[in-house]
């Protein structure tokens, strides 16, 4: 298993639909910070798997090394 890129030192604020949706694990999705399907099964990472209720804000972690993934925690502060 290769170690999680730090693509990005802030989360991703986005706007989210309702629904099911797949956070970037591996640092590496061509769409990051949603999984793109396939970039992750090469690396031995799993995408996190989340669902919203009703449309939404989110900040979706994007150092990839939050506690409470999907969602930024503050640990890229520390990094
Ligand atoms: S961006 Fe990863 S914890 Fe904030």
């Amino acid at each position: 298993m290769e170690e999680k890129k730090v693509k990005q030192n802030a989360p991703y604020i986005l706007d989210l639909e309702a629904g099911q949706h797949l956070w970037c694990a591996c640092g590496q999705s061509t769409t990051d910070p949603i999984c793109d399907l396939k970039t992750h099964k090469t690396l031995g990472f799993a995408p996190k798997r989340f669902e919203l209720t009703e449309k939404k804000k989110v900040a979706l972690c994007g150092c990839k090394q939050t506690k409470n993934p999907p969602y930024c925690d503050g640990t890229h502060a520390k990094l």
